[in-house]
Formats: C-alpha cells, sequence, structure tokens
C-alpha cells in the first residue's frame, strides 16, 4: 500500500477566486498547494480587457500570503464584442494566458457571454492563427434540453462544427461531466490542440449524491454531476495518465447564503482541500501512480510551459475538512465534505 507519494507542485488549470474580501479568504488555500491557476474571469463585472486583466491580476497577487510564490494565469472573458486586435495584443504581452467562451447565460456571471459564435468567428480565427488557446464552458443553454444532456448535445451542436470551421484553434473543453466529452476529446487528442479539465468533484459524486437524503445545495454546480456510469468514464480518463486530461478544480465559492436558499447558485467550493481530494479519487482507483501526470505534468505541456520544479508531498493520514471559510465581510463559505475526514495529508516539502 503507499502510504507516501512526492509530485511536482501541481497547476489548478481553472479556479474561480472571485474578489475583494472573498478573494482574501479562499485565495490561500489555493495558494498552499498550487504553483499556478488559471483564474476564470466572471467576476460580476467581466475580465474582458487587458487593462481589468492586469488590475485583476495585482488585486490577486497583493491578497497572497508572504513570500509565496503562486502566479495567477489570467483568461479574458470572451463577449460578443470581444476585439481580435486587443485579445492578441494582450496574448503578446503576456497578459492572457488564454481566452474563456461563457455561452451567455450557462452559469455563474455569463451573462455578458458570447450569444452567437458567428458574431466572434475574427476572434477564433485570429485565436487560431495565434494559437491561444480557447477554454469552453461546453453546454448548450437552449432551455429545452435537459439540464442533464446539455454537455453532450453541446458537442454535436457547437463543439464539432467549431472544430470542423477552426482546425487548428486549440481547446480545452473545461470541467467535463460526461463519457462523451471523454471520447470527444480522445477523438481529437492525436492532435495535440483539444484536451480537458476533470474537476474533484466530479470523479466524486455522481448525480444522486445531490439528492442523497434530501437536497444537497452544496453539491450544485455546472455542468451538474451525471450518473454513475459518466463519473466511471471521467475517472478512467483521468487516472489513465494521457496527456490530453488534467487537472481544474472549478472551486467556485458562493457565501453559504447564496447556496442555501430558494433559488441556490451553481458552484462547489473544493479549494480548501483540492489535491487530498483528488488523492481520494485517484487512490480509489489504484492509480496514485498517474496522479503526477495528471496533476502536474499534463497541463502545462498543453501550455506550453514548464512543469513547477519544487514537489509536495501527500501521505496517507487524516486531514480534517474545515466545516467554513470565512471571509473578512462575514461572508461564509462551506467546502466540499466539510467536517469530513479525508485520507490524504498534504506536505508542502
Ligand atoms: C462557476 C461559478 O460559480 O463561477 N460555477 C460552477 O458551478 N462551476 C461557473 C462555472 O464554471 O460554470
Ligand atoms: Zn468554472
Amino acid at each position: 500500500m503507499i502510504t507516501s507519494l512526492v509530485l511536482r507542485r501541481p497547476d489548478d488549470w481553472h479556479l474561480h477566486l472571485r474578489d475583494g474580501a472573498m478573494l482574501r479568504a479562499v485565495l490561500p488555500w489555493t495558494a498552499r498547494c498550487f504553483g499556478r491557476a488559471i483564474v476564470m474571469p466572471n467576476l460580476r463585472v467581466p475580465v474582458s480587457g487587458s487593462a481589468e486583466a492586469m488590475a485583476y491580476r495585482d488585486r490577486i497577487r497583493a491578497a497572497l500570503p508572504p513570500s509565496c510564490s503562486f502566479q495567477p494565469l489570467m483568461a479574458c472573458y470572451l463577449t460578443d464584442h470581444t476585439d481580435p486586435d486587443a485579445l492578441a495584443a494582450g496574448h503578446d504581452a503576456g497578459v492572457f494566458i488564454a481566452a474563456k467562451l461563457y455561452p451567455a447565460h450557462a452559469t455563474t456571471n455569463s451573462d455578458h457571454g458570447v450569444t452567437d459564435l458567428a458574431l466572434i468567428r475574427p476572434v477564433l480565427a485570429r485565436m487560431e492563427r495565434i494559437a491561444m488557446p480557447l477554454l469552453v464552458h461546453g453546454e448548450v443553454t437552449d432551455p429545452t434540453v435537459d439540464i442533464f444532456d446539455r454537455e453532450a448535445v453541446f458537442i454535436d451542436r457547437v463543439l464539432a462544427p467549431l472544430l470542423a470551421d477552426f482546425p487548428g484553434l486549440r481547446v480545452v473543453f473545461e470541467h467535463v461531466t460526461t463519457g462523451e466529452a471523454v471520447a470527444f476529446v480522445r477523438a481529437h487528442a492525436g492532435t495535440g490542440r483539444v484536451a480537458a479539465t476533470v474537476t474533484a468533484h466530479h470523479l466524486l459524486i455522481n448525480r444522486s449524491s445531490i439528492f442523497e437524503g434530501g437536497i444537497r445545495p452544496h453539491l450544485y454546480c455546472l455542468p451538474i454531476a451525471k450518473r454513475e456510469r459518466h463519473r466511471l468514464a471521467l475517472v478512467e480518463a483521468a487516472t489513465s495518465g494521457e496527456a490530453a486530461f488534467f487537472l481544474g478544480t472549478d472551486s467556485a465559492p458562493h457565501p453559504i447564503t447564496a447556496k442555501e436558499t430558494a433559488c441556490g447558485c451553481a458552484g462547489l467550493f473544493t479549494a480548501a482541500t483540492a489535491i487530498e481530494l483528488y488523492a481520494e479519487a485517484f487512490d480509489a482507483a489504484g492509480r496514485l501512480d498517474r496522479l503526477e501526470a495528471f496533476a502536474s505534468l499534463n497541463g502545462p505541456r498543453f501550455y506550453g510551459l514548464e512543469p513547477n520544479v519544487e514537489r509536495i508531498t501527500l501521505r496517507r493520514g487524516p486531514t480534517l475538512v474545515p466545516e467554513a471559510v470565512t471571509a473578512e465581510d462575514g461572508a461564509v463559505v462551506r467546502p466540499f465534505r466539510a467536517g469530513s475526514t479525508l485520507n490524504w495529508q498534504f506536505g508542502d516539502d
């Protein structure tokens, strides 16, 4: 039985940090473990230009614990009005590592997202030319499509035609939740231009978990967790060692008051124990030997970056998930698996 594991320091390729007091409350949890993270741009006012992104990056750096080397990597929020020249300039200047496509109204703070892909064709053509990755929230917004089918339908209606139209475009299918998404990524993986992030929670819960003994608002996120067979497909993909699958927590904190209410927000806060949660999932699959590829190597390779040099240690032993993370303005966030004990301990050595 493996009792400890040394990994290159991992990175989180899909993370929500928010802003202000919430940013200051949640950031240390990510920064203690991860070397870098792509910070999602869906603030209340979207991060859609270089100036806003630089200012946000400054606020993130200012919120870091002293002498912490964590690096925030910024993504541009695409809107119907994104200017290809400005986007390319932001990429060239090293402000934007990627751009994020939120279909309008697909998820939290996506109201300014893209209403019709036809409107951003010049943007996509430019991204294809400069090899700037497109990060995709892969769900259709058609209200007549069942919520559990929105990702699979997105593949057929949007993603497959998009890749055919832009054969050089580099795409990350974010937070995949279905066997269909896994198969689609695999079918394109040979080109090296399509990859996917997988969250810890989608490796650990299925859609029945959301209703276990009652309705559990803290397990509601988008894309919503699917059937068990989809969870198994995700575990198989994440633990396969294949280069196209890498770590992205999609940790998305919301105050408890916005979760425990008649119409609760989507998003799970997993950052408090992210690497420990992934270790649980890989351990359950008997594949701890492949955690490093998924968490620390495949992501940097896709983004053309070096893996982190430092190492972290995971030891078999109890980690108590905090009951709550409280921001200085009094907002309380309930972590995924709050109050329970996980089987892996993170060590920064
Ligand atoms: C995210 C959020 O709260 O910002 N919510 C979620 O359920 N994952 C948005 C997103 O990534 O869809
Ligand atoms: Zn997200």
